[in-house]
Parts: C-alpha cells; sequence; structure tokens
C-alpha cells in the first residue's frame, strides 16, 4: 500500500440531447469506473467519482464523492471543478464526441421525408484538456476503447493526451469491454511498456490497476528531486 492519493475517476456514458425525449450516447455501464472507484477507496485513497448516467448502485463507501452529470459539457466543468485537488486522474468514461448544435426545444416531429440529417459538433475533449488548460500535473490514465490496432491507437492516444498510462480494450466483442461484467485490458505506459491483464471481472482488473498506479506514484516520488528544507 502507498499512501492516500486523491483519485479524480470519470465513469459511464454521456447523453447529448436532440430534444427534449432523445439523445445520442453510447454503451457504456459505468461497471468499469465504479470498479475502479471501489478498488482505490478499498485500498485507502479518497475518490471524487464523476459519473454520466448509469443504472448501477452508487459506490457505499465513506471515501467515494459521487459527481453526477449528463453531458459532456457538464462532464467537463466537473473535472475542471476538482482536478486541482487530484493527484490521480483516471478517466474510464466513455464521454460522446459529438453532439447535436441546437436540441429542439420541442419533440422532433416526423415528416414526410425519408431522411433527417442532424448537424453535430465535437464536444469538449476532457483527457485532452487535462494538461493544458486545465493544468493538471499529476498523473494522468486514460482509457482507450477501440475495435482494431489496440496499442497502436493507445500509444498515439498517450502521446497527444501527454497520458502517463493509457488502458486500452477491445469493445468489438460482447464478452468484455462495453456492459460485460469482464474485461481484457492493454496497459500502455509513457516509458514506452506494454502489458497485458488477461480476461478477468472488472473488480480483479480494477484492484489490479489501482495497484499499478501506486506503483506510478511511488516511481514518480522516488524520481522527484528531494526537497532540502
Ligand atoms: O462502462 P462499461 O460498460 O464498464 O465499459 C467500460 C468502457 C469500455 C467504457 C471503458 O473500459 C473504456 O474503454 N472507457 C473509455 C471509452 C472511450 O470513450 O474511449 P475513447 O477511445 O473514445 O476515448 C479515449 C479517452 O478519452 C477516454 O479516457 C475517454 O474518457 C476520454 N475522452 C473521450 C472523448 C471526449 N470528448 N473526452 C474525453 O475525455
Amino acid at each position: 500500500m502507498c499512501q492516500p492519493l486523491h483519485f479524480l475517476i470519470t465513469a459511464g456514458p454521456t447523453r447529448e440531447p436532440i430534444d427534449p425525449v432523445r439523445y445520442l450516447s453510447n454503451r457504456s455501464s459505468g461497471k468499469m469506473g465504479y470498479a475502479l472507484a471501489a478498488a482505490a477507496a478499498a485500498r485507502g485513497h479518497p475518490v471524487v467519482l464523476v459519473s454520466g448516467p448509469v443504472s448501477l448502485a452508487p459506490v457505499h463507501h465513506p471515501a467515494v464523492a459521487i459527481v453526477r452529470v449528463g453531458t459532456a459539457e457538464e462532464m467537463y466543468q466537473a473535472v475542471a471543478a476538482k482536478i486541482q485537488q487530484a493527484q490521480v486522474v483516471v478517466m474510464a468514461a466513455a464521454v460522446a464526441d459529438y453532439r447535436p448544435v441546437r436540441m429542439a426545444p420541442q419533440k422532433l416531429k416526423k415528416t414526410g421525408q425519408p431522411h433527417l440529417t442532424l448537424d453535430l459538433e465535437r464536444t469538449e475533449d476532457i483527457l485532452g484538456s487535462a494538461r493544458h488548460p486545465l493544468g493538471f500535473r499529476g498523473l494522468l490514465v486514460g482509457f482507450a476503447a477501440e475495435t482494431e490496432r489496440l496499442e497502436e491507437s493507445a500509444r498515439d492516444k498517450l502521446a497527444r493526451k501527454s497520458c502517463d498510462l493509457v488502458v486500452a480494450n477491445d469493445v468489438s466483442r460482447s464478452d468484455i469491454g462495453f456492459e460485460a461484467d469482464s474485461n481484457e485490458l492493454l496497459l500502455v505506459f509513457r516509458g514506452g511498456e506494454v502489458r497485458r491483464l488477461p480476461k478477468a471481472s472488472k473488480t480483479e482488473l480494477a484492484s489490479h490497476l489501482i495497484e499499478v498506479i501506486e506503483g506510478l506514484a511511488i516511481s514518480a516520488a522516488d524520481a522527484a528531486p528531494a526537497s532540502h528544507e
């Protein structure tokens, strides 16, 4: 065990409204992110869990504070408000990359046309904003949800978003990734090392991942210049 670290973890999907009754979203259940929050708290770390809309029971642990959000913009604002107090940020949420430019004020009606076109715009890149403009200097862990070339995509994200670690999972399989109780992870570290965590429950993998992050925190503290006060 290492000293308690302040974790900020994102989990679940976001919902980007089209009209008052419809939205764009994805299949994230929140299980991976909630398992990480529970594992971190069980190992003595205080956790802020920023959660998109999920139907999971809250993590019942006094060290876990849940902030509930709906849209990518709300998730960005919640992360921005909490990130300066965090030492470790883990982004396991499946944030929508696009949202409708405008939310229709009333429920959209069917028209006589066979097609309907939605105008979409990019959402905030929360992971990509952590270092700049949000100024986060602690351990940054991103996830990569991929259907092909996991390692290559993870390396690319790691470099572009200045992460210390990117955790890639294959979301083309029905037995792991989205919604499933199990997962299989490929860990790509900033130094170039790659580690595979074979298929296991999200609970087991989360514990393992928190231990890996603790190891990174200990190495970073050892590498920091000693104070001469
Ligand atoms: O919730 P579960 O059903 O348990 O499923 C778990 C999971 C598959 C959702 C999870 O393990 C996972 O892979 N989460 C990341 C999903 C994702 O959106 O991946 P991405 O490759 O599109 O995004 C890369 C990273 O950028 C992620 O850390 C994501 O949180 C972050 N991101 C993405 C878009 C955006 N606008 N802002 C972000 O911060």
